[in-house]
């Protein structure tokens, strides 16, 4: 299917659909959007246009005129399903609005046609659960924000996915320039947003405990463990810090010494209430009057240098 009919579905032309829509269409795709309404689809066609436009300026992809023409859109789900060969859904991260939608595309299309979820965090065998027909053929594949310049996507098979459904997906992944990861089983939240929203939760404490501001938090994230992650993940990081002794000096002795400070670290599972205004109020004192629209290009904008530094065809420190 990589370089045969190459028509994919986007289900939901939210902010990640439309990035994953770019994405198809660089890379050769023809690409249908599908939304409830009308107006939806024709904002997400122009942010994905711009999206295309973005890659393209960047040198990350080549032709503008001929991407956009391979995008359409339609508000039915049969007609978007109508010659896919590969489907993902990006709608509401709810199980309410997912389930039926799976047991829908399930009932239209192919047997033989993969249903991927951008789900954030719930797993296939619940997505999956009113499937009737070929359960194998549903997996997560979760893309990070912004989709067109952020390369990771976590591939998360549930409890009926197939070999083939794993192998098919990681192929198409990397065919348009994604960095896909496969999980071994099933968890909430995946591998990196179960340790972001760890990091997140501590984020949050040390500003509500009054250890530090909401800017110095942020500054001491992208000045210190931030530059770092760029190019290591934790475990490669921890065997650099280890001197000669690597990673195992590093878990006989440093980590035994972080098991104290974890014993008044943030441990709540239910937001508290008092983080939520500190929170508001901290990132209104950092950004002050700056737009959404400036912040997000300076970030692109970054992105785009990183990619061509760390991703274009290079290998890592490892
Ligand atoms: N925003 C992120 O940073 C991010 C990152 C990775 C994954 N995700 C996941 O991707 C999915 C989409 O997130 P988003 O940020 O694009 O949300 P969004 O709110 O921007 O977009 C969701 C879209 O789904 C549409 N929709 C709702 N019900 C629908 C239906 N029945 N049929 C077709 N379309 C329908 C909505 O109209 C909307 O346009 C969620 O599961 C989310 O958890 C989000």
């Amino acid at each position: 299917m990589i370089k045969g009919s190459k028509r994919v579905a986007c289900i939901g032309s939210g902010l990640v659909g439309q990035g994953w829509a770019a994405l198809f269409a660089v890379n050769g795709y023809n690409v249908v959007l599908q939304d409830i309404t009308e107006e939806k689809l024709e904002e997400a066609t122009e942010r994905t246009a711009h999206h295309i436009n973005t890659l393209v300026n960047a040198g990350l992809a080549k032709g503008i005129e001929e991407a956009v023409t391979r995008l359409s859109s339609t508000t039915s789900l049969e007609e978007a399903l109508n010659g896919a060969d590969f489907v993902i859904e990006s709608v509401f991260e709810s199980l309410e609005v997912k389930c039926p939608i799976f047991a829908e595309m399930d009932r239209i299309a192919p047997a033989n046609v993969v249903l991927a979820s951008s789900t954030s965090g719930f797993m296939m065998s619940d997505i999956a659960k009113d499937m009737e027909l070929h359960p194998e053929r549903a997996i997560v594949a979760h893309p990070w924000n912004p989709v067109h310049l952020v390369p990771l996507v976590e591939l998360s098979p549930g409890e009926k996915t197939s070999q083939g459904t794993v192998d098919l997906t990681y192929r198409i992944m990397e065919d348009i320039g994604r960095v896909p990861v496969v999980l071994k089983k099933e968890v909430l939240g995946f591998i990196a947003n179960r340790l972001s929203a760890v990091l997140w939760r501590e984020a949050l404490d040390l500003v509500d405990q009054g250890v530090a501001s909401v800017e110095e938090v942020d500054k001491a994230i992208r000045a210190g463990p931030g530059i770092r992650w760029a190019i290591m993940g934790p475990y490669l990081t921890y065997h650099l810090g280890g001197g000669k002794g690597g990673i195992e000096y590093i878990m006989r002795h440093i980590g035994v010494k972080k098991a104290k400070w974890l014993e008044t670290a943030a441990t709540w599972t239910t937001q508290p209430e008092s983080v939520v205004q500190k929170a508001v109020d901290g990132v209104d004192d950092m950004v002050g009057a700056t737009a959404l629209e400036e912040l997000e290009a300076k970030r692109d904008e970054y992105l785009i240098a990183l990619n061509k530094l760390l991703w274009d065809g290079k290998s890592g420190v490892y």
